[in-house]
């Protein structure tokens, strides 16, 4: 919603305080409109992922064999549990603890402490909206994942900015951080610490193993009468093209009271299914599902038995050799543009991931990248759309770069990757 309309509404009390504080989807109305008054653009903005490998067949092959079984069918096509499909959940949680190399015996974890939701977007609403009163404080990257932003400022919290580098969140700044709400007497408003652990984003980078371990042990340390919970939002995870998989945060949380960890299907089989999930400390659980229980009653239980159905037939660990395989060289041809075009034009820095699907991007501190700024509309001119880096800023953070760019290698193909980077090039020429 536009600011004036917001404020009209708000002046004549049609709107809740909720909705007046949502902070709206500027940057999405602006990117789409710039694609849709210029088609030809080469977008590298948008978040979504490979068109050409979505997983038509598997997801036929998944949805046959319910088909095929009537009691399956209609299964299916009743309404779930507020809590979600039970075969999935065991599912999921198998899946995690395997990958993280633990047994639920070792964890105390059980199927109870996982819920299903309907993209783990909106686990991340749920969560926030069970934990966070208005004017409490969630610690997130500066840069962090924007939409969480909206979701923060929906709920009326405070998103303070920690920095960030190569290894992910700086636990120094972290500490810094709490230090100084302490002193203000503010630390029992710091609710949680929110991390995208795998391949982030904006930034691409994947959070050290040291550093996972460090931020839970602080989270428990500080948390005095108020608990400060991590937020691991590991929606890339699945979206590895090299190296290992290392263990997720919420396995170093021996008490398992600390870390409340979200998934998703979105990036790794299909964000139209809509399937997501979080795993969550015993003493949320109540909470969570009481407040799930108000909104929906149950994400849309076809879906989740869908997922399943893809899952135990093993079409989701095929499918993922088959993206993997795209986005290695979609990211690889990236890379490679990147050191062709820009990499000669002085002061450009970037953060090669070993996943995801984001690069992140600097440029020399003088020039201003933002939107508005001169070489966001040259780089329209010149036919390539980005995502002005300072959007992905939390508003507390002590200085906001404008010299920095989210580029998204999951829709176009290399070819247009490259001459999508050729265009920067020439804009970022221009205005050196
Ligand atoms: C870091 C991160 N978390 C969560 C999501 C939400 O994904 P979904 O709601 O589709 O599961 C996204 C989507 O782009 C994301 O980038």
């Amino acid at each position: 919603m536009i600011e004036s309309e917001r404020q009209k509404n708000d002046a004549v009390g049609h709107l809740s305080r909720r909705a007046c504080w949502a902070g709206g989807q500027s940057l999405a109305t602006m990117l789409m409109a710039k694609s849709l008054a210029q088609p030809e653009l080469v977008s590298l903005a948008a978040a979504f992922i490979d068109g050409e490998t979505l997983p038509v067949e598997p997801t036929r092959s998944a949805l046959d064999v319910i088909w095929s079984n009537p009691q399956k069918a209609k299964a299916a096509l009743q309404y779930g549990t507020t809590i979600g499909y039970l075969p999935l959940r065991r599912i999921l949680l198998e899946r995690m603890l395997q990958s993280d190399g633990q047994t639920s015996r070792q964890t105390g974890l059980s199927v109870d402490q996982v819920i299903i939701t309907a993209g783990s977007n909106s686990a991340l609403h749920l969560l926030g909206d069970t934990i966070l009163n208005p004017g409490d404080i969630v610690l997130c990257g500066a840069p962090t994942y924007f939409v969480l932003l909206g979701t923060l400022a929906n709920l009326g919290a405070r998103a303070v900015g920690v920095d960030m580098d190569e290894e992910g969140m700086v636990p120094e700044s972290v500490e810094q951080c709490l230090d100084y709400f302490e002193q203000n007497s503010e630390l029992d408003r710091v609710k949680a610490i929110y991390v995208t652990s795998y391949f982030d984003n904006p930034t691409g980078v994947t959070l050290s193993a040291d550093r996972r371990r460090r931020l839970v042990e602080i989270a428990k340390r500080r948390s005095k009468q108020t608990k400060i919970r991590i937020i691991e939002d590991t929606a890339y995870r699945e979206l590895r093209y090299w190296g290992d998989d290392i263990p997720s945060m919420r396995s170093f949380d021996k008490e398992g009271d600390t870390v409340a960890i979200a998934g998703s299907f979105s990036k790794s089989f299909s964000p139209g299914i809509r399937v997501g999930w979080i795993v969550l400390p015993r003493d949320l659980v109540g909470p969570v599902l009481t407040q799930k229980g108000n909104i929906d009653f149950g994400s849309p239980n076809f879906s989740q038995h869908l997922m399943c159905s893809v899952l135990e037939e093993g079409l989701f660990d095929k499918h993922l050799e088959t993206i993997r395989a795209q986005y290695a060289k979609k990211l690889d041809a990236m890379v490679e543009a990147v050191e062709e075009s820009l990499d000669p034009i002085g002061g450009v820095r970037w953060i090669r991931p070993d996943g995801g699907l984001y690069l992140w991007l600097s440029v020399p501190g003088h020039l201003d990248a933002s939107h508005g700024g001169r070489l966001f509309d040259r780089a329209v001119e010149e036919g390539v759309l980005y995502v002005p880096g300072d959007h992905c800023y939390p508003a507390e953070y002590r200085n906001i770069p404008k010299n920095t760019l989210r580029l998204s290698f999951g829709v176009p193909p290399c070819e247009e990757i490259r001459c999508g980077i050729a265009a920067l090039g020439r804009a970022l020429k221009q205005v050196h």
